[in-house]
């Protein structure tokens, strides 16, 4: 770090995991180096660190390797690759699981294998850069519709079949939206996309082992038009990697055509063992979920009780709208200064005036984390 500015410094902001801390992040600042209590990460049932995860991914290390080696259709395929995929299909009762590296390729295979040039896309105006990535390599035509705004959905819904009644339709978005907490009303939705003939993609990564029936999800249940479901292996499961669920004719499509499945290094084998440790885990408490979206109702209860304005949704993901960017910086360092690590998120990744703080909750939080976080926000 000695040679970068240290203005620079902030923004490469070092996290170092301390030996079995499970609560505890240090983070290497251009000031100092300190234990903050991390707000900010997706591990939200706290297994990133869990020894059945870790005694899962060693176990298959030793007797795979690290790696893979090798894309899924030449040498890649180990038996954890089907057993977690068997188990997911299983316990979200769909057809088809197919794994990849990350949610990122995940989304693209998925864009791309329900549309063409002919489709025309209608995709959430936040839904995550993944998927307006896919949107634009699969050449399709697309609009982008108002943040979960059913209204302004069916006005695009209706212009398409007027104008363009014979194309294929999509539409795109996420169940629980990972910089707002907000969650999408699926069920509208898929209302919507069955009444004007469209299909529906919806990407669960961070619904998924928390929301839903026994954390399965908010697409947990919900049939056609839904087509694709993706979720991430990289948040509630603690691991890495992700996977499309699907019913078996698009899955085998999947696996015949997509590039981003075909043309990658299979996901290496640990990740997978530590996603099927989680997988269970999920399966054998499935309290977790709900446990967890109590304490996001009381914290949201609480920081509104202090002029915060709620976030809506009931999931874990807190967001509190600061508006400008400076601003939010400041709060990021007055919880720092708290002990507290929450990172400011700014344009582009959000809209102009809207900088935010991103609390991410965890199961394994200490209860004064919320005491100390209403200190800091109050502080100066
Ligand atoms: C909504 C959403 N989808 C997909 C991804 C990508 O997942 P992964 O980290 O596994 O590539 C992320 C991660 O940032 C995400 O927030």
């Amino acid at each position: 770090m000695k040679n970068i500015p240290s203005a620079r410094r902030r923004e490469l902001t070092t996290w170092i995991p301390g030996p079995g801390a499970i609560q505890l992040q240090k983070v290497l600042t251009n000031r100092h180096e300190s234990a903050l209590l991390d707000l900010a990460s997706n591990d939200y049932l706290g297994l990133s660190r869990h020894p059945s995860l870790i005694e899962a991914a060693q176990e298959v290390m030793a007797s795979e390797g690290v790696g893979a080696a090798g894309s899924r259709l030449v040498t890649g395929t180990r038996p954890i690759h089907r057993q977690l995929e068997y188990a997911l299909a299983e316990w979200l009762e769909r057809e088809y699981v197919l794994l990849f590296p990350s949610g990122f390729q995940a989304n693209l295979a998925a864009v791309v294998a329900l549309a063409s040039r002919t489709t025309q896309i209608l995709i959430d105006r936040n839904a995550h850069h993944s998927l307006l990535v896919g949107v634009k390599a699969s050449g399709a035509k697309f609009q982008r519709y108002m943040h979960n705004d059913l209204n302004d959905l069916e006005k695009h819904l209706k212009g398409l079949k007027e104008r363009h009644p014979s194309n294929p339709k999509l539409v795109i978005t996420e169940s629980l939206f990972s910089m707002e907490g907000t969650c999408a009303p699926i069920k509208e939705i898929t209302e919507l996309c069955r009444r004007y003939s469209a299909q529906l993609l919806i990407d669960e990564a961070h619904a998924l082992g928390v929301l839903g029936s026994q954390g399965r999800g908010l697409c947990y249940g919900l049939e056609e038009p839904l087509a694709i479901i993706s979720g991430t292996f990289g948040k509630a499961f603690g691991s890495g990697g992700a996977f499309l669920a699907s019913n078996a004719q698009i899955g085998d499509l999947i696996l015949q055509k997509s590039g981003a499945f075909k043309y990658t290094t299979a996901l290496a084998p640990p990740l997978a063992a530590a996603s099927l440790a989680a997988l269970k885990l999920i399966k054998n408490n499935p309290q977790w979920g709900k446990e967890l979206q109590k304490k996001a109702i009381k914290w949201k209860t609480q920081l509104s009780n202090q002029g915060w304005p709620q976030p809506h949704g009931e999931g874990q993901i807190i967001s509190l709208i600061i508006g400008s960017d400076q601003e939010a910086l400041e709060k990021q360092t007055y919880l720092e200064n708290y002990g507290l690590l929450s990172i400011a998120i700014r344009p582009p990744t959000v809209a102009e005036n809207t900088s935010r703080l991103r609390l991410a909750l965890r199961r394994n939080l200490p209860n004064e984390a919320l005491a100390q976080l209403l200190t800091a926000l109050n502080s100066k």
